[in-house]
């Protein structure tokens, strides 16, 4: 197998035989029919991973409070990036291994479940993986769209938004790529009898301002309350709209919009998501949620404009403060991470906060605003105005 991958690595894989792998992956393994398990359409989305990235954590409760029920298996973070359940972790309580009965009930019961991944499901991914991982074969896009859609096909929501990360902080770093990877995914799921839409999002700076677990649970909650980063909340409303747009309530993505802003301004998607932390046995209440000791501001070094935050480099901060894994049996700091208050296009002065970092000691504080400042440039220049929303494919 790891000749298989070198060879798909150099040679690469046509359509078809990119639908034979990722037909085989799903066959190694269970698979679940969630829409005849639940009685309704069931939609998902997902994240080819960045950082900052919870999208997940408002859509679903957005979605849940508008009716559509919204069951998702997630993974960790590994490097630079965060994963979804690593973030739900930081919620005292919150249990993310549920049995695939316990999952489906509490998606008909509450209408919003987000659990880790059943081992059950695609097997040969992990081993896949793993071999990728120590033969550098992991960067191609035949292997990376079989990884994604042989679990989100097999998982089983008759409908799935992809959020197709473009940047810095991306697997894909240009929109070509990105443009390449979103076409085969889409082709892929549509192949499998599943409606797929995809958008291309920037990921050249983190999304909204908190990156780390706790950090990004509370601006999940702000963003529920309508107080959320205006990029992270556009983010969040595409999605939703889309979503809603492929459910069984049959709206248009306008009215779905609409609703979402609806649910997001009422309180339902709120409570919502006070009820499937609970259900989940995790405290929903923000003070429950663990602080790091040491909270540094960073100022601005100089007048001017943001001209870009480093994704990467933010990411790997917050990895090095404890937030991330760089193996994957590295233990994690919930309460640690930074918060980009500054993104790029915005004016600052001197010595106004650009960024702050939460570390649990002093030392690794003074770190981790070395990495932070290096990360952002600070210029006289206004740069290009870059939407969060690139493009949207199907
Ligand atoms: N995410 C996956 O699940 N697999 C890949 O290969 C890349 C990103």
């Amino acid at each position: 197998m790891a000749a298989f991958c070198m060879a798909v690595f150099f040679r690469g894989l046509n359509a078809e035989e990119t639908f034979a792998l990722t037909d085989a992956m799903i066959r190694s393994g269970e698979t679940i029919d969630l829409g005849a398990a639940i009685g309704r359409k069931v939609v998902d989305k997902h994240s080819t991973g960045g950082v900052g990235d919870k999208t997940s954590l408002a859509v679903g409760p957005i979605v849940a409070a508008c009716g559509v029920p919204f069951g998702k298996m997630s993974g960790r973070g590994l490097g630079h990036t965060g994963g979804t359940l690593d973030k739900l972790e930081s919620i005292p309580g919150f249990r993310v291994e549920l049995s695939t009965e316990e999952f489906l009930q509490q998606v008909r019961d509450v209408g919003l479940a987000i659990i880790g991944q059943s081992a059950d499901l695609v097997p040969a991914d992990k081993l896949l993986y793993g071999l990728r991982d120590v033969t550098a074969t992991v960067d191609n896009v035949s292997l990376i769209a079989a990884s994604i859609m042989s679990k989100k096909i097999a998982a089983g929501a008759d409908a799935i938004v992809l959020d197709v990360k473009v940047g810095d902080g991306a697997f894909m770093k240009t929109l070509d790529d990105a443009r390449e990877l979103a076409w085969m995914m889409l082709e892929l799921g549509r192949q499998a009898g599943r409606e797929v839409a995809c958008v291309l999002t920037d990921m050249d700076q983190p999304l909204g301002h908190a990156v780390g677990n706790a950090l990004e649970i509370r601006e999940t909650i702000e963003t529920l309350r309508g107080e959320g980063p205006p990029d992270f909340t556009e983010l969040v409303v595409t999605a939703c709209a889309q979503l809603l747009a492929f459910s069984d309530l049959a709206l248009d993505e306008e009215t779905g919009r609409a609703r979402a802003l609806g649910a997001v301004a009422d309180g339902s998607a709120l409570a919502m998501y006070e009820r499937w932390i609970a259900a989940q046995g995790g405290d929903p209440s923000e003070d429950a949620l663990p602080r790091a000791p040491v909270v540094r501001e960073l100022g601005a070094l100089r007048d001017g404009h943001v001209r870009a935050i480093g994704a990467v480099a933010v990411g790997m901060a917050a990895l090095r403060l404890g937030a991330g894994r760089r193996t994957k049996d590295d233990s994690i700091d919930h309460a640690v991470g930074v918060r980009c208050l500054r993104k790029r296009g915005d004016a600052v002065t001197a010595g106004e906060p650009l960024a702050e970092v939460h570390a649990h000691d002093e030392r690794s504080a003074a770190e981790g605003a070395e990495a932070v400042l290096a990360a952002y440039d600070v210029g006289d220049e206004v740069p290009p105005a870059r939407p969060i929303v690139l493009e949207t494919i199907g």
